[in-house]
């Protein structure tokens, strides 16, 4: 279905940048009109991860045709701690969706087992999740519809042939669906203003990037279930501590990275031998740059102090002071 007329839309040049909730009530109001003209009274597919991009797609599908759409939630294991259950308390819970939440976790890992190379995780990820999704579209009967959270960078990227920008769209040959791209004009800033208007909490609406590939690229090597589980609990004490201290809207990103090594340490008077966890905080203005956020010491600390108290397995932790270059943002 390439080709077709709604996905040549084009931001125009003029347009005002939608700064204020009169400005994003009047683009929700214009796209719920559109929405239903395009989809009449069909099915809408939408892969649901819970990120801004993909939340205000669905709010705006739900708004506009409401259970025509089916919003599918994979988790894959590598999502962040307590995100698929607050997918599914806003979206099914409070907004009613059509939700399909997938719980993958097992296969996902399965296929992950062993494999340490970056970018081989990577391609299993990304193609793993194209399988499920497909595997729960054709379950489906009568879906004309395949709505994506594409934005305008990232069309301007993939016109610059920096990134190809698949999002679901590497969908096999028989699930070619019609492309809904409500957001497809609208650059970071506004579908953040856009997904207030809507009313979606500010968690979702303002959370820090997340790579697709999730916590897998920040179990450097191959992935097991407890050294997951360790970047998980570590990433939410981080996260948790950064909102309490004011560094959540201020600092760009942070996250929590668990190599796979280990070292000795002492833990009630034994000899333990676990993994350290290294935390990385950094600002930047596009990510091709980074630099790295003064914390101030006592936080880290403190958060130190939870962390090998907390976090399963872990005797150390470790700040990255790298800026990027020469360190990427990631770990893999
Ligand atoms: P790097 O590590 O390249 O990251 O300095 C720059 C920004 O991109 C994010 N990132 C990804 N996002 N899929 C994504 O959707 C990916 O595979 C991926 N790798 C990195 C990273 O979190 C940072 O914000």
């Amino acid at each position: 279905m390439e080709g077709k007329r709604m996905t040549d839309i084009r931001r125009p040049e003029n347009m005002e940048r939608i700064t204020t909730p009169e400005l994003a009530q009047a683009f929700i109001d214009e796209q719920v009109k559109l929405l239903r003209e395009q989809i009449g009274s069909d099915k809408v597919l939408l892969a649901l991860s819970g990120g801004v991009d993909s939340s205000v797609v669905a709010t705006l599908l739900i708004k506009a045709v409401g259970d025509q759409l089916v919003a599918v939630h994979v988790n894959h294991g590598l999502l962040r701690k307590g995100e698929p259950e607050q997918v599914q308390r806003v979206f099914r819970d409070e907004m009613k969706a059509n939700l399909i939440y997938v719980d993958a976790v097992d296969r996902f890992l399965d296929k992950l087992a062993g494999v340490s190379d970056p970018e081989q995780k990577r391609m299993i990820i990304g193609g793993e999740f194209i399988e499920v999704f497909a595997e729960e579209a054709r379950k489906l009967d009568g879906i004309k519809f395949l709505a994506q959270g594409t934005i305008w960078p990232d069309i301007l990227e993939s016109e610059k042939g920096i990134k190809a920008h698949h999002n679901a769209g590497g969908l096999p040959e028989d699930l070619r669906f019609e492309l809904v791209e409500p957001v497809r004009i609208l650059f970071k800033d506004e579908v953040r203003a856009v997904g207030s208007a809507l009313g979606l909490p500010d968690s979702m609406v303002y959370r820090q990037p997340f790579p697709g590939p999730g916590l897998g690229v920040r179990c450097p090597g191959a992935i097991t279930k407890d050294r997951l589980e360790a970047v998980r609990e570590a990433d939410a004490i981080l996260r948790e501590e950064f909102a309490k201290n004011g560094l959540e809207g201020k600092v760009w990103q942070y996250f929590t990275v668990v190599p796979d090594f280990k070292s000795t340490g002492i833990k009630d008077g034994e000899r333990c031998f676990e993994w350290p966890v290294i935390i990385r905080a950094v600002n930047t203005r596009d990510a091709m740059t980074a630099t790295v956020e003064n914390v101030p010491f006592e936080l880290m600390q403190h958060i130190t102090q939870r962390i090998i108290t907390e976090v399963k397995g872990v005797n150390r932790v470790l700040y990255d002071f790298t800026p990027k270059p020469t360190a990427t943002i990631e770990y893999e």
